[in-house]
């Protein structure tokens, strides 16, 4: 198990606009292992190249089936209808704010050895393909809100949905 550390809000290369991968080569899939060790020992459902200091088009998302989907060089190929919820980021450990995404969304990506495939999600596997993918361009969810949730706000939104309440940054991308 070899983690990295997560670059936090404030850092500038959280900015950048993060270049295409063109080597599908062993340090790629070293980065890839190490990027979703870092995912599980954060506990997040996500995770940009960029939050671990590499400015290259890969993320790490969790699907419904709680497993590591890696998509190099993805894209958006499709979005429709609209969710809004609760939203956070490791790079911005321990806060939420409401954001509206799309609630379906169909990506193109390349998988570790260069093979394009499609993948679809709905719900968070949907968000969490927006809000990775804006990494890449130098974005930040907290770029969609106006201030942040309070504690109550968030326990009370997750009672309404009839959740539990996330310990932690479970929730967070
Ligand atoms: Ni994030």
């Amino acid at each position: 198990m070899a983690t990295r550390k997560i670059v936090i809000q404030g850092d500038e290369l959280l900015t950048k606009k993060c270049r295409p991968v063109t080597e599908f080569n062993p340090r790629l899939h070293q980065l890839l292992d190490d990027m979703a060790d870092t995912l599980e020992e954060a506990q997040g459902a996500g995770l940009a190249a960029p939050q671990v200091g590499i400015l290259r088009r890969a993320v790490l998302v969790i699907d419904d089936d709680d497993k590591v989907m890696e998509l190099i060089n993805p894209e958006i190929l499709l979005q429709e209808g609209e969710q809004t919820g609760p939203e956070g980021c490791l790079s911005v450990p321990g806060k939420f704010g409401m954001v509206t995404r799309p609630n379906h969304v169909r990506v193109r990506a390349q998988d570790r050895y260069g093979n394009w495939f499609e993948a679809e999600g709905e719900g968070l596997v949907a968000r969490c393909f927006c809000h990775e993918i804006e990494h890449l361009d130098g974005h930040l969810y907290t770029e969609h809100i106006d201030r942040f949730l309070t504690d109550e706000e968030l326990e009370a939104y997750y009672r309404e949905q009839g959740y539990e309440m996330p310990d932690g940054e479970d929730e967070a991308e």
